[in-house]
Parts: C-alpha cells; structure tokens; sequence
C-alpha cells in the first residue's frame, strides 16, 4: 500500500464544455508522480498540482526512448459514481512492457491505488454525460541524465488525466482504413506487444499519408510476409466473416488490447464463434468480395469500439456493411459502453469504483 502524499493545487482551472471535448488535449488540475532510483525502489508517492518539470536535455528518455504508457478511462455511473474499467489489466500489461523496455515494475495495486488517487483528485473532471470519459494515461520514463545506451537507474511514474469525447472525429460513424504496403509496425521479437512510445513513432508516417488521402489510419500487416493483418496502431481489428467473429492471433507484434479480450469475452458468452488466428489481407479483400465480409470494426480503450466502413489496399476499395455501422458492432459498442457507463449490469465484475 502506497503512503500517497496529497498536495491540492491552489487555482483550479475551467472545465472544457462536456459537448465539445477534443481528445488529449485539456488536463486536469492534478497528477501523480512517484520516482524510481536503483537501491531505493519506487518512492514518493504523490499527487501535486498539474505542470511541467525540469529535465536535463541529456535525459535518457529524450534520446533513446526507454519509456512505456498505459491508456485507460473512469466513467461517470448515473448514479454520480466514478469507475474504472479492468485496471488490473493495465496494471498487468504495464508490468509486461516494463520487462520488454527494462523498466522495474509496479506492483498491480500500487499502480490501481496511483490511479485511483489522482482520478479522485480530479473526481469533478469526470464528465456527466454518456459517451465522454476521463481519459487516464499511466506512463514511465528513463529519467538518468547520459547518453550511453543502457538501461536507465532512475524513473519517473506518472499519471495524467484529460476529460475526453470520442476518439475519432467520426464518432460512432464507420471509419476509413488503409493497408499500409510501404512501413512496417513491428516484427515478431521487437516491441510490438508493449505501449511504448517508439511503436507510436514508427507509425506516424504511414498515418500521415493515409490520412492525407482520407483515411483515418492505416491496418499495419505483419513485418516479415507483408500478408497478415495485425492490428490498427490505435485499435486491434475484429472482422465477422460468415457466422464467425476472426481478429488476429497474439503473435507477439500486436498489442494485447484490453478493450479486445473483453469483446472476445462477450462474443463467445452470446454464442458467437470467435477465431484467434492469422488472417491475410488478401483472404479479407476476398471475403468482401463474395459479400461474406459483414462487419469490421476496431477496439481500443480510446476508440472504444469503431465501425469501420471501408477499407483500401493499393488502388482497391471495398465497403463493409454499406458503410455503416453493423448489428454485432452495435451490439458490442452498447454492452461494453452499457457496462461502463454503468447504464448496464456487469455480470463480469470489470467495473472497479473510485472511492
Ligand atoms: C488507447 O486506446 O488508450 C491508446 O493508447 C491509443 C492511443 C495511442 C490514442
């Protein structure tokens, strides 16, 4: 257990209107910090007033990016209650990309009590409104001065909060995706199971040029055959092909969403065939050509879950569902958004309270 030292900020800023949220961009008034030294461990605990701090340039971070986040949400129950969504879970794969990136780990209840201390912090910030949420990003960073290439002896674990809406300006409209042919994400042994920052960076190109031509993002395929789907960068992708659900298998490039076990948990608890395998583009585009593509769509904790109305490859484009959104995807965006938003039961126990 944590001994988190309050500090609350003097002046608390103006809350954004709940109707006109853009995401990332507006913080709440606190956050929490807790260091790491070698021969010390993780100490002090905190939440203080949100603002910058002081970095030396020679801070490891800054140059070889030894750093990993989480991304999670509180919800705001009709009753006023605050809750958070499986944070067992992020607690878990934020342990995981520490042992990939070299970071010391967090023990899962320090990194939910952190959570919890700041969200109650900011309890206020939490939207009254079905659909808008506070986003919460846990994150670490390598904060030894130096640039020799090793692992840092110093951390910084912090938690910042943003109020936010949905993720893409579409809303629950069917998005735009293109099957990136030129950059790769990640390959099998790399990083691509972890959040860190360096797989967001790899990405960056590719979704500039997708969205320069009118997509949202990009569908990365697997490094090595350039044949498998894997994932979207900011969602995992489900496609109902027939009577089966099919999202690509855990090879170890895509990252284990928390937003994709759980739709996968309710699939299979409706009786709905749900496969875990490599599916190539070329088997996708050909399943929508004999119509038996019926539904695609994304899941992630910002996207929640995001219809996808059409997808390109090269010069082809082929229209899932009309363009709109599918029964199963709509089904599976009011459960889970049911679930937690509180507006639902949860029979699974994934909602967690802010006291
Ligand atoms: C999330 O869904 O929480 C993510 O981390 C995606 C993010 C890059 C916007």
């Amino acid at each position: 257990m944590l001994d988190i030292k309050i500090t609350p900020a003097q002046a608390l800023k103006p809350q954004p209107d709940p109707d006109k949220l853009v995401f990332g961009k507006t913080f709440t008034d606190h956050m929490f910090l807790m260091n790491y030294d070698a021969g010390q461990g993780w100490h002090d605990p905190r939440v203080v007033p949100y603002g910058p701090l002081p970095f030396e340039l020679s801070c490891m971070v800054f140059h070889y990016a030894q750093e990993i986040f989480e991304g999670m949400k509180a919800y705001r129950a009709p009753g006023g209650q605050v809750q958070l969504f499986r944070p067992y879970e992020n607690a878990q794969r934020l342990n995981s990309s520490c042992r990939r990136l070299c970071i010391p780990e967090i023990p899962e209840d320090d990194f939910v009590q952190a959570v919890k201390a700041v969200v109650g912090a900011d309890r206020t910030w939490v939207p009254h409104k079905v659909g808008a949420s506070l986003y919460i990003r846990p994150f670490i960073i390598a904060t030894d001065n130096g640039l020799g290439v090793h692992a840092s002896h110093s951390y910084l674990f912090a938690v910042i909060c943003c109020p936010v809406g949905a993720y893409y300006p579409e809303g629950i409209n069917p998005v735009k995706i293109y099957v990136e042919d030129q950059d790769v994400r990640s390959v099998r042994g790399g990083t691509g199971f972890t959040k860190c920052g360096g797989n967001y960076a790899a990405s960056i190109r590719a979704g500039e040029r997708a969205e320069g031509q009118g997509f949202s993002q990009v569908l990365w395929l697997d490094g090595v055959h350039r044949k498998y789907i894997e994932e979207v960068g900011s969602m995992n992708v489900m496609f109902k092909i027939g009577s089966a659900v099919i999202t690509p298998e855990l090879t170890g490039s895509v990252l284990p969403g928390i937003t994709r076990k759980s739709c996968l948990e309710l699939i299979r608890s409706w009786g709905i065939p749900a496969e875990e395998r490599l599916i190539s583009a070329q088997e996708l585009f050909d399943a929508a050509r004999t119509g038996a593509l019926e539904e695609a769509w994304g899941t992630g904790t910002a996207a929640v879950v995001s219809p996808i109305g059409l997808l390109a490859q090269g010069e082809e484009k082929v229209t899932v569902n009309g363009g709109s959104i599918g029964p199963l995807t709509q089904r599976l965006y009011d459960t889970l958004t049911g679930i937690q938003w509180g507006t639902q039961p949860d029979p699974y126990g994934w909602v967690e309270p802010v006291e």
